[in-house]
C-alpha cells in the first residue's frame, strides 16, 4: 500500500528547508507525496517554489498585508479542512516554529494523521523570545508522533520534554541540504538578480550582509538597530552594508526611515535564494536575527553577529562562530568594529564550522519514514 504523505508550509524559511524534503520524497515510489502552501508570505514564498520548480498541489493562498497571529491562525486552520479531508493524508509534515507550522500540526491532528516535525527540538526556554516561535514548535513537538532532531542538542531537549526516544531521528538540519544544492550552482547559473547585485553593489568595499525581522525586535529594538547600522556606515568609509529588507511593514517603515538616505548602506529588497547565497558568500561577515542564516553562514566560514538575547541554535555560539549581540545599539557597534579591526578574531570566528549538517538530513528522514507503518490515530 501507497504510503501518502502532505508537506505543509507557508514561510520563506519552511520552503527553503522543506524543499529538498519534497525533491527526495518525490524520487520514491513507496509514497504519494503532495504539497500545499498555506500562503502566509507571498512573493517570499513565491521566490522560493520558482527555484526548486515546486508546483504545490494546494495553495491556501492566505496572505493578509498586516496579517495578525489570531487571523492567520484561524485561517490556517480553517483552511486546512477541505485539504486534509479531500487527500486523506497518513502523514502530515510540518517544519520548525511559524504560525503555519503550529495551525497545520493542530489541523493534522484533528484529522486523524500522524504529524511529523522536521526541525523538531529547538529550544530558547524563553516564552517572549522568540515570539511566538518558541511556543509554536513547543506545542508542535507535544502534538507530533515523529521528530527529525536537527543537532544532538536539539534531541535532548525533546527528550527532557518526555518524548520516546524511539520517535526521535537526529537528522541534522535541511537547511544544509538546501544550502549544498544551491551554493555551487550560484557560480554557475545565469541569474538576473545575481548579475544586477554585480553592477549595483561595490565589491572593493568590505561587505557586510544585513537581515532582520522578528517579531519581538519590531518598534524600539529595530531603532537601535537601525541607528547601530547607521553609526557603523558613518564610522567606517570602506565598508559597505547591504540589506534586503524583509516585507513585513513593521519592518520596512522604520529601516527605510531611518537608514533610506544613510552612508555605506544599501537597502534592497528579499532576495531569491541563489542570489541570497551568492551575496552571503561574497560578504565578509553577516548581522542577522534570523534563524536560517545563523545556520547558513557558520557553513560558509562568516562570522556572525546575531540581533538576540537568547538563541535556539547554540551549537555556531559554542564553536566561537556566532556572537548574541541582543538589539543594543553599542553591542553591535563595538562588536562589528572588532570584527573589522581585528585581524586574529576575525580568523577565529571565520573558521569553516558547520554543526547544522552534512546535507544528507531529507535522505534520513525519508530512510526513517520508509520503516514506519501508516496506521491513523
Ligand atoms: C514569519 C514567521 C516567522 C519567520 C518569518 C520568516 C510567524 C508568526 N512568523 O514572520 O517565524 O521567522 O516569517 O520570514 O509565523 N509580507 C509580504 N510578502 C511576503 C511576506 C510577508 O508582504 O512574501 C508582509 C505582509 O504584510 C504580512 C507581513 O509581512 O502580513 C507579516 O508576515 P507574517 O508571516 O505574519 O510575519 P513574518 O514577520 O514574516
Ligand atoms: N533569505 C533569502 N533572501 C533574503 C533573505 C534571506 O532567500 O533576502 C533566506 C536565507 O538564506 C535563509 C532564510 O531565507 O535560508 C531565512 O529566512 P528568514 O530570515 O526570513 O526567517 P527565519 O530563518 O528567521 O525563520
Amino acid at each position: 500500500m501507497l504510503i501518502k504523505n502532505l508537506i505543509v508550509f507557508g514561510t520563506r524559511p519552511e520552503a527553503i528547508k522543506m524543499a529538498p524534503l519534497v525533491k527526495e520524497f518525490l524520487k520514491n515510489q513507496s509514497f504519494i507525496t503532495k504539497v500545499c502552501v498555506t500562503g502566509q508570505h507571498r512573493e517570499m514564498l513565491d521566490q522560493v517554489l520558482d527555484f526548486f520548480d515546486i508546483e504545490p498541489d494546494y495553495d491556501l493562498n492566505l496572505m493578509k498585508k498586516g496579517q495578525n497571529l489570531f487571523g492567520l491562525t484561524a485561517d490556517i486552520i480553517t483552511g486546512l479542512r477541505p485539504v486534509l479531508e479531500e487527500f486523506q493524508p497518513d502523514f502530515v509534515y510540518v517544519h520548525g516554529d511559524t504560525t503555519t507550522t503550529m495551525s497545520a500540526s493542530i489541523a493534522a491532528f484533528y484529522s486523524g494523521a500522524k504529524v511529523c516535525h522536521v526541525e523538531a527540538g529547538l529550544r530558547t526556554f524563553n516564552k517572549k523570545a522568540p515570539f511566538p516561535e518558541e511556543i509554536n514548535r513547543t506545542i508542535t513537538g507535544h502534538i507530533a508522533d515523529f521528530h527529525f532532531a536537527p543537532t544532538q542538542e536539539s534531541f535532548d531537549n525533546l527528550i527532557r520534554e518526555g518524548i520516546p526516544e524511539k520517535h526521535i531521528e537526529i537528522t541534522g538540519n535541511t537547511v544544509i541540504d538546501a544550502l549544498m544544492h544551491s551554493v555551487d550552482r550560484v557560480d554557475e547559473i545565469v541569474d538576473s538578480e545575481i548579475e544586477t547585485l554585480k553592477n549595483t553593489l561595490d565589491f572593493t568595499k568590505r561587505t557586510i550582509l544585513v537581515t532582520g525581522h522578528r517579531r519581538e525586535n519590531h518598534g524600539e529594538g529595530f531603532i537601535r538597530i537601525c541607528e547601530a547600522l547607521k553609526e557603523i556606515g558613518d564610522a567606517v568609509k570602506e565598508v559597505q552594508l547591504v540589506y534586503p529588507v524583509h516585507l513585513n511593514p513593521k519592518v520596512q517603515e522604520p529601516v527605510y526611515e531611518t537608514l533610506g538616505n544613510a552612508s555605506n548602506i544599501k537597502l534592497i529588497k528579499p532576495l531569491a535564494y541563489p542570489a541570497f547565497v551568492w551575496l552571503m558568500n561574497k560578504a565578509e561577515m553577516v548581522i542577522t536575527d534570523s534563524g536560517g542564516v545563523q545556520e547558513e553562514a557558520p557553513s560558509l566560514g562568516k562570522p556572525v553577529l546575531v540581533m538576540r538575547d537568547t538563541t535556539e541554535r547554540p551549537e555556531a555560539v559554542k564553536a566561537g562562530t556566532v556572537i548574541l549581540v541582543g538589539t543594543n545599539k553599542e553591542k553591535i557597534v563595538n562588536e562589528t568594529l572588532h570584527l573589522l579591526n581585528d585581524q586574529d578574531h576575525f580568523t577565529k570566528m571565520s573558521k569553516l564550522h558547520n554543526p547544522y549538517g552534512d546535507g544528507n538530513a531529507c535522505k534520513r528522514i525519508v530512510a526513517f519514514m520508509e520503516k514506519v507503518t501508516p496506521v491513523k490515530s
